[in-house]
């Protein structure tokens, strides 16, 4: 069993199609870690709160809705998954064209996020309970509000053309621009490029390489 002094923490930012997922999971494979995309937590939230009949507009129902739902993991591989009263959605339905054209809207609103923000940490002491090597996980706001104080911090960037590109090839439609410009200028947890942590453009990297590249700078 690692020691919690050998336990590392690894977060990955990044807008959308940025390579944030593959770089996770590849280095939750290489380094024995437990992986954790919260963008799945705000898609799966989305899910819930469209599935009751509201909208990101109407705040109190929203608040409501949220109270009601109870959090819940299913480890999966190397992977926990947020399921919402012991129910896990189907990927399928994480990222249709209605929950990629709404995620953001409901990622920006405070009860929302409030809702994530101690679930999100417990997850590194499940993934100590569950005795992985680490924690990595990907997300908005990881490097910045929930795991400010990681010592392995990172940044993903790519150019608009090459997302694009990759979403196409994945077949799925998405509003990668106007979706990154929502997150960047909300008020509540922005995305940004965490204070200290290390910038990488994946546009100019093999997925391979960036992976080799983040195991070199943590020292594994
Ligand atoms: O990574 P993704 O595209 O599945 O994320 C979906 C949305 O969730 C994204 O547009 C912004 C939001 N999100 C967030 O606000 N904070 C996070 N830590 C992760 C995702």
């Amino acid at each position: 069993m690692p020691s919690s002094n050998t336990f590392k923490i690894i977060t990955i930012d990044g807008g959308a199609a940025v390579g944030k997922s593959s770089t996770s999971k590849g280095l939750a494979e290489r380094l024995e870690l437990m992986h954790v995309d919260t963008g799945s937590h705000y898609r799966t939230l989305t899910c819930a709160i469209l599935g009751s009949g509201a909208d990101a507009e109407q705040s109190e129902t929203v608040s409501k809705i949220l109270e009601a739902i109870k959090l819940s993991t299913q480890i999966d591989g190397r992977t926990a998954r947020l399921g919402i009263n012991e129910v896990v959605p189907a990927d399928s339905d994480l990222r249709s064209p209605e929950v990629n054209a709404q995620v953001s809207k409901f990622a920006a609103i405070p009860e929302v996020r409030k809702k994530l923000f101690a679930y999100q940490r417990s997850l590194a002491d499940l993934a100590r309970e569950q005795q992985y090597a680490g924690l990595i996980m990907e997300g908005r706001d990881i490097g910045s509000i929930i795991f400010p104080e990681a010592a392995y911090r990172f940044f993903l960037d790519a150019d608009e053309a090459t997302r694009a590109a990759r979403r196409a090839k994945e077949g799925q439609t998405d509003s990668i621009a106007a979706r990154d410009k929502m997150d960047r200028t909300r008020l509540a947890a922005p995305l940004v490029c965490p204070k200290g942590a290390t910038l990488i453009n994946t546009a100019d990297h093999t997925l391979e390489e960036v992976i080799g590249k983040i195991t070199h700078l943590i020292g594994s």
